[in-house]
């Protein structure tokens, strides 16, 4: 199991002010902002977050945690852009999508601690609603095509990565193409059957984990919403695989200070528990650690 005290304190952090240079709907209110921050974009690992607010607009007051979805190098490979996926929702985001290009914001990361690295045979990565921003990241560097953080992290660490993403309608799958342009197996599942199975993600899951070869080694990494994440964790368990969840408490300072984003997470002794910090020991936990 991961340990549960925070190497990730915001001392390795980085703040910048930088110009919207993208700000594309690429689902139904999903939108795509690409924004230069290289000491960002050359430290961050799969999973970790920046927290994000309109620079010099005091509405909202408090930043709000985007996980990191991509990192773009410039023509001599150097990580220079980040770029994030949010889904329109209240009052940030909806200011966020009218935002012209050129808008300022801040910016400060990279966040929290990330997947983990650990070698295995097949990555499955569950994702739903918006939970598949953190994927695309960490299925580049389980198949080696991508390597993040400072200094570099190892990757290749899983030569087989699948995607299970599913969403309440097509419309709102966002960022498929660029999946399968990863080289992700990729199926995708929602509720009125619009795209892909008309079935739920964890029940795709254990159709998996029910036919894994002998001796094939299996993690699972999983994002979405706190229902899915429970049935995911539950059948990882029942399975005695290794599951990683990405948590999406609410968070007010993303730095460690506020306790607004605590969830429960199991210690030691089964019956022991205690809070947590998402955004300092987090957002990456052990499923089987989390209290749900
Ligand atoms: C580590 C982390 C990574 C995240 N990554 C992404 C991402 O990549 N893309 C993305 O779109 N969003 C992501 N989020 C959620 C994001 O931080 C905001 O909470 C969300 O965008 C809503 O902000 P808002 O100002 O638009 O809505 P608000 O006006 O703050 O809230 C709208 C409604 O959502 C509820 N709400 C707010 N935050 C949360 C939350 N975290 N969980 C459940 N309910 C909430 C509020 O109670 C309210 O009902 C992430 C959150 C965390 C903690
Ligand atoms: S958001 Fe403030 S302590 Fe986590």
């Amino acid at each position: 199991m991961s340990k549960l005290h925070a190497d990730f304190y915001a001392d390795s952090m980085h703040q910048i002010d930088s110009a919207i240079e993208r700000n594309d709907l690429i689902g139904e209110d999903t939108y795509l902002i690409r924004v230069a921050a290289e000491p960002i974009a050359g430290a961050v690992v799969p999973g970790q977050f920046v927290m994000i607010r309109l620079s010099g607009i005091d509405a909202p007051l408090i930043g709000r945690a985007l996980a990191v979805y991509d990192v773009i190098n410039d023509s001599d490979k150097n990580a220079k852009w980040i770029d994030l996926v949010y889904l329109r929702k209240g009052t940030f985001t909806s200011a966020l999508a009218q935002a012209p290009l050129g808008t300022k914001v801040t910016l400060w990361g990279p966040l929290g601690n990330g997947f983990d690295n650990r070698v295995c045979d097949r990555l499955i990565m569950v994702a739903g609603g918006i939970g598949q921003t953190p994927m695309l990241l960490l299925g580049r560097e389980a198949m080696g095509t991508q390597s993040f953080g400072d200094p570099g992290r190892a990757n290749r660490w899983a030569p087989r990565v699948e995607l299970i993403y599913g969403a309440r309608r097509a419309s709102l799958l966002a960022g498929v193409d660029d999946f399968r342009a990863a080289g992700f197996e990729v199926t995708l599942c929602t509720d009125d059957g619009s795209a892909g199975q008309q079935r739920l993600v964890p029940d795709v899951l254990a159709d998996r984990l029910a036919n894994v070869a002998d001796g094939e080694r299996i993690r699972v990494a999983t994002c979405g919403p706190e229902i899915m994440m429970e049935k995911v964790a539950e059948i990882c368990q029942s399975a005695s695989i290794d599951c990683q969840v990405s948590m999406e408490t609410p968070m007010a300072c993303g730095i460690g200070i506020c306790f607004s984003c605590v969830a429960q997470v199991r210690q030691e002794g089964p019956e022991e528990w205690d809070y947590k910090r998402t955004c300092v020991e987090g957002p990456i936990f052990d499923a089987n650690r989390i209290c749900w």
